[in-house]
């Protein structure tokens, strides 16, 4: 599995100010390890350095013409939207023409737009469109696979001798007979089920793919594959996007000696078996190969070479990077002479899947210290995993849950990336029938994983009929919490989900020891609450508590080698009813309650 199956998140800043132009993937010196990260207001060509991105799922976000489908005029008609929360840029879901058995990761033509989501033109008007309003459109760029209906598929298995052929991964069967087809070459299986060898009759051998029989993965040891590519990310950097998020990367080659993965046995020896039925794997022999970093290296100097674009500051390339450690995350920014991405996902943090406050200080503690001068890229919810009441909620606090989430993921130093709908709260709606399931993987699953509908469904604007996502049928049901859970009902609230990740955002902008501060654990045994502080030279210190149970905790922040010694704080944020202290030494929380103060 290259993702943890149920998980979001945006990010954003502002092009205001100029300084530092530091050479991109250039760590700085071991000894002032943060101090070259970007402040909104001061550093333009690494915007995205404390920036905030939000995920889009164009399908699920704004329907202009009616058809119950999200489509790209519709996100223009939202961008103001997106401006006020304070994103500096989109990534959109893949928006290329598509048979959309993956919704959009089956993609048959990588330089169109589909006529479900719009045209080229109107692609051009959204990116102006943002640029106007300083925002940044990230395209998905998925280079494992392709559609089976792409015409590089279509010639490649239209016959052995074509000169396609080679650009996806063939296998004879073993023991095959000129009348019998033989067995699949191994035992590697699909992430979405069952084997990842699909017979091909016409020629007589089988192709690989990591994902649905309608993706073959595209063979990376052919040079052509890598051009292609390399013209690919050229097309659509001339048309301005701000860069890329490269989708299943670590995915792209496999154990060319065709070794069978191992089997996953629980103590007594007995395998697992997974939600599909099948015996599960580890799937060391066709992820996180390394043959990524030079394909990446190459992506790279393709991005920098296209410079700006018209926008202060560099393109920015981000990855799909499900990793087993901080070490392995850590080789994907590549070196200062190599560099490959600025921002791979930490993925390790957000999905850990409960609140664990050892597990959290550990794992943002890593980000902090491990990932020398680079920017870590904190991510906790996506359009692959259920949404973050499902995994981090109890069904009674998850409004305040949510800002507990929250607070780490914008008040850590890094770029903060959240998932459309979050901002709100909106809930994982799986569906309850299996006659209703659009994403095949729900089919397979059902029911024991019932896909990844759940957390697709379309943005609740409003109480209005379909949320004011539509006025047609909506292609994913409209949950029903939208009566109270939307943009319009939470905007004027001062105590709602959107004004506190408002509230957030600006201060991860504007507070000099957020935007470029380091992070410090303080109170490190304590196993209830975690409490960080933020520091910069020259800025006030900010303190961050976040009470991580349903009880009232009281906290000292001025214990231990880290901890404060000023006993005064001005708050800048907390918790609706939260209590500002009178000393550093006794913060009182409310359950899964956040303080956010300066130190004075
Ligand atoms: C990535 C995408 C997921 C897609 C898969 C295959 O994990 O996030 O949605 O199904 O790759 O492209
Ligand atoms: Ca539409």
């Amino acid at each position: 599995m290259h993702w943890t199956k149920r998980i979001a998140a945006c990010a954003i800043s502002l092009f205001l100010g100029a300084v530092a132009l530091t050479a991109q993937g250039q760590p700085a010196p071991a000894s002032t390890p943060h101090q070259t990260a970007t402040t909104s207001s001061a550093n333009l060509q690494d915007w995205w350095k404390n920036a905030v991105i939000c995920e889009i799922y164009p399908r699920s976000f704004q329907d202009s013409n009616g058809d119950g489908i999200g489509d790209l005029n519709g996100i223009t008609q939202r961008l103001d939207y997106l401006k006020t929360l304070g994103v500096d840029a989109i990534w959109l879901s893949p928006i290329y023409p598509s048979p959309q058995v993956d919704f959009g990761y089956d993609i048959s033509d990588y330089e169109n737009i589909d006529p479900q989501y719009g045209t080229l033109a109107d692609f051009d008007r959204l990116v102006a469109e943002a640029r106007k309003r300083h925002i940044r459109i990230l395209m998905d760029m998925v280079m494992n696979h392709s559609s089976d209906k792409h015409k590089w598929f279509e010639e490649s298995r239209s016959s052995r001798n074509n000169p396609y052929r080679d650009w996806y991964v063939w296998h004879d069967g073993k023991g095959e007979t000129a009348t019998e087809k033989g067995e699949v070459p191994n035992n590697w299986q699909s992430d979405f089920g069952h084997s990842a060898w699909e017979w091909d009759e016409k020629t007589r051998q089988y192709y690989y793919h990591k994902f649905y029989i309608q993706q073959p993965d595209l063979n990376w040891d052919n040079p052509k594959v890598h051009q292609a590519f390399k013209d690919i990310i050229g097309f659509w950097l001339k048309r301005g996007v701000g860069g890329f998020r490269f989708d299943a990367i670590t995915t792209l080659f496999e154990d060319p000696n065709l070794t069978d993965d191992d089997v996953l046995k629980d103590k007594d020896g007995k395998p697992f078996l997974n939600a599909y039925g099948d015996v599960a794997l580890n799937d060391t022999r066709t992820n996180n190969l390394p043959g990524t970093h030079p394909v990446m290296q190459e992506m790279r100097v393709v991005s920098d070479k296209f410079g700006s674009g018209g926008f202060p500051g560099t393109r920015v390339l981000i990855g799909e990077t499900y990793l087993p450690n901080i070490g392995e995350l850590a080789k994907q920014y590549g070196t200062p002479d190599k560099p490959e991405f600025q921002l791979p996902m930490d993925t390790q943090i957000g999905f850990i899947n409960k609140l664990d406050v050892a597990a959290f200080r550990a794992k943002l503690n890593d980000a902090e210290t491990q990932l020398g001068s680079n920017i870590p890229l904190i991510v906790f919810d996506n359009h692959d995993n259920a949404r973050l009441d499902a995994r981090y909620g109890d069904g009674v606090h998850d409004t305040d849950i949510q800002r507990v989430i929250s607070t780490m993921l914008f008040a850590s130093r890094g770029t903060a990336l959240f998932y459309y709908g979050d901002e709100i709260g909106m809930k994982t709606t799986p569906p309850t029938r299996k006659e209703d399931v659009k994403d095949p993987v729900g089919l397979t699953g059902w029911p024991k994983d019932k896909g990844r509908d759940g957390e697709r469904t379309p943005m609740q604007w409003d109480a209005t009929t379909n949320a004011g996502f539509t006025t047609g049928t909506p292609w994913l049901p409209v949950p029903p919490t939208y009566t109270t859970v939307n943009v319009k009902a939470e905007e004027p609230q001062p105590d709602s989900l959107l004004s506190w990740y408002k509230s957030l955002i600006a201060l991860k902008k504007d507070n000099p020891a957020f935007a470029h501060g380091d992070n410090v654990m303080l109170d490190t045994e304590n196993t209830k609450v975690l409490s960080w502080m933020r520091k910069a030279a020259g800025a006030p210190q900010v303190v961050v508590a976040v009470n991580f149970t349903a009880d009232a905790q009281t906290v000292n922040l001025t214990t231990g080698d880290a901890g404060v010694k000023a006993g005064h704080a001005k708050t800048l944020l907390k918790s609706p009813g939260g209590t500002d202290p009178a000393s550093l030494d006794k913060v009182e929380l409310g359950p899964f309650g956040v303080y956010i103060g300066e130190v004075k």
